[in-house]
């Protein structure tokens, strides 16, 4: 891993993005590796309304199973999670950490107002209403909403593939109101989260990138190579340290 620059600069606005890989190494597969969540799926067939329209069973077991391994034990946060939750309870109202991950890691490892972008897990949508609800058994025939009638089925709370991210007008002021700009394990190959990086440095921000390498086409003023568990935790420390990150 590089040092981090020593330099001194205290950083008033962040803004965090996060992707598959901080929670990789508490078990939770990233889509795009060797073995990834994409390997035995097509897109279109899990992740895009219209597999789910064609085929609701399979969209629904798919969701299913990846929402009883977030339900299980051996799934926790890990060094990288605490860490962004130590850091958001320094900068409060200042940081905003905003996820592509659907798990709720970041949550449990106490950070509170976690954006996901790409939905939660956790919940499920009346497509309706659109009003969501903890899930509280997995997606099937009995789990319906509260809120109409008669009932519907709920679908996954997951912003698929043709679906507009959520709350991307708060993410963009942040953006262009931050003097940092962290990306930690996210390929850059989704946009919009993809184009983050080009929207803060064209407003000034230092530019930080967390991967296990240096990503495709990135942007990004500096990098930290390494896996997250280990740099973040210092990355933090160099932040509520006062050093400048470029
Ligand atoms: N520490 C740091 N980075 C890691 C680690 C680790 N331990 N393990 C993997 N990575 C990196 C990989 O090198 C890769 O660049 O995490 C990245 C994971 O990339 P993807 O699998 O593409 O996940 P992500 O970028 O979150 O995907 C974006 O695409 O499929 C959609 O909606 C889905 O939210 C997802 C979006």
């Amino acid at each position: 891993m590089q040092p981090v620059a020593q330099e001194k600069k205290v950083y008033r606005r962040i803004v965090i993005l996060t992707g598959a890989g901080i929670s990789a190494e508490s078990g939770l597969g990233t889509f795009r590796c060797q073995d990834g969540l994409w390997e035995n799926h097509t897109i279109e067939d899990v992740a895009t309304p219209e597999g789910y329209a064609r085929d609701p069973q399979l969209v629904e077991r798919f969701y299913n199973d990846r929402w009883l391994q977030l339900q299980s034990e051996a799934i926790q946060p890990n060094p990288a999670h605490e860490a962004l939750a130590r850091l958001g309870a320094e900068f409060s109202g200042q940081l905003l950490l905003v996820t592509q991950n659907v798990d709720d890691l970041h949550e449990r490892s106490g950070a509170f107002a976690v954006h996901h972008m790409h939905g939660e897990l956790n919940r499920g949508r009346c497509p309706n209403s659109s009003q969501t609800f903890v899930l509280r058994a997995p997606f099937g025939a009995d789990n319906c909403c509260t809120c109409c009638i008669p009932a519907r089925r709920l679908r996954p709370d997951i912003v698929w593939f043709g679906e507009i991210p959520m709350g991307m007008d708060r993410i963009h002021a942040a953006l262009e109101a931050c003097d940092l700009f962290i990306a930690i394990g996210t390929s850059g190959t989704v946009y919009p989260a993809a184009g983050f990086v080009d929207i803060a440095r064209h407003h000034g921000a230092d530019t930080v990138e967390v991967n296990l390498d240096k990503t495709p086409h990135s942007q990004f003023a500096a990098h930290l190579i390494g896996k997250a568990s280990d740099t973040v935790p210092v990355l933090v420390s160099a932040i509520l340290a006062g050093e400048s990150l470029n």
